[in-house]
């Protein structure tokens, strides 16, 4: 009993702990901020009063039973009479299931085609996410935008609704794509395209995770949505189209364009383009670092570039041997891409 009132004191820190920490923050899953979100929400809140409707009758009528029936003092020990066979009975507990499991079937299926039937303005901002051992891909094909990680989308109001259509798929294993506030879960899987479409009504911040088991670090797959202002969208959207600027010292570019992290990883405008791994163009743009898992600074780089498997352990990044000076000049020019 001490070792269970122990535990759980450790579990309310530990969670008071995790709460506490911005980057970790867990919003209100039950204040949904977007159409999709919205539907599920009331979905959900009308299978939740059915079922508790249900759970009260069958419990009082149990409760009725075991109180108004049960054994008391006096009562012969033989064996009660066995009543068999009642058509009303019989034909109300089929009839009545029958009727609330149409009445959530039909409600469920209105909810999903509403979502997967709307149709697209032409203004809808196309946003292809590919997921990947354990980090995502965001791909503005129209706008020639590529980042990670951190999805920026403009704020959808009631005087213009603004769409951001998302087209999903994986690099490797199946994943899932979900940020609770703003849609449900969508299933990302190799080889196959799966779509769906968010409007959030609020600027700011959405976090989200992968909701499919992909491998060890599964739980350290999380994402983020940042929603804009349109003013703020367009800024960013303009920053982003930049090629990275002539480097501050051609020294320290020069380090990184002789390592092996060329091989996997982009920074347009120069000879670095590989494609497996996060583009690097306008890393610093970025608030986090490693899928969120870490504020993104020069600290925090130089730690991941010097052992990319201690935060997460097994990650597609290896250990690539330098010496300290060379890990700083790498630093320093990773950090002017802004
Ligand atoms: Cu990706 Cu779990």
């Amino acid at each position: 009993m001490v070792l269970r009132l122990r535990l759980f004191v450790s579990f309310l820190v530990f969670a008071t702990f995790l709460s506490a920490d911005p980057l970790h923050a867990i919003e209100n899953i039950f204040k949904p901020l977007a159409t999709p979100a919205d539907l599920v929400s009331d979905l959900s809140i009308l299978t939740l009063v059915i079922c508790a409707g249900v759970f009260l009758v069958v419990a009082a009528l149990l409760l009725y039973a075991v109180i108004r029936f049960g054994y008391r003092e006096g009562d012969s020990r033989s064996e009660p009479p066995q009543v068999y066979g009642s058509n009303q009975v019989e034909i109300a507990w089929t009839v009545i299931p029958i009727l609330i499991v149409f009445v959530l079937a039909v409600a469920t299926a209105r909810i999903t085609s509403a979502v997967q039937d709307q149709k697209m303005p032409k203004d809808a901002v196309n946003v292809t996410v590919i997921a990947h051992q354990w980090w995502w891909e965001f791909r503005y094909p129209d706008l020639k935008i590529v980042t990670a990680n951190e999805l920026h989308v403009p704020v959808s109001t009631e005087a213009h609704r603004k769409f951001t259509f998302l087209t999903l798929k994986s690099a490797d294993v199946a994943h899932g794509f979900w940020v609770p506030q703003l849609a449900g879960k969508t299933d990302v899987i190799p080889n196959r395209t799966n779509t769906m479409w968010i409007d959030p009504r609020e600027t700011g911040i959405y976090l989200g995770n992968c909701s499919e088991y992909c491998g060890t670090q599964h739980a350290k797959m999380e994402l983020r949505v940042i929603v804009d202002s349109p003013g703020d969208f367009e800024k960013w959207v303009a920053a982003q189209q930049q090629k990275a600027g002539a480097p501050e010292s051609a020294d320290n570019q020069k380090v990184f364009l002789a390592s092996a992290c060329i091989a996997c990883h982009t920074v347009s405008g120069t000879r670095a383009l590989g494609r497996s791994g996060p583009d690097l163009t306008h890393l610093m743009s970025r608030q986090t670092l490693a899928s969120t898992e870490e504020p993104n600074n020069a600290a925090t780089l130089r730690d991941w570039i010097k052992n990319p498997q201690r935060l997460k352990p097994g990650n597609s990044m290896p250990t690539i041997p330098m010496s300290d000076a060379k890990l700083d000049q790498m630093v320093a020019y990773l950090t002017t891409l802004h």
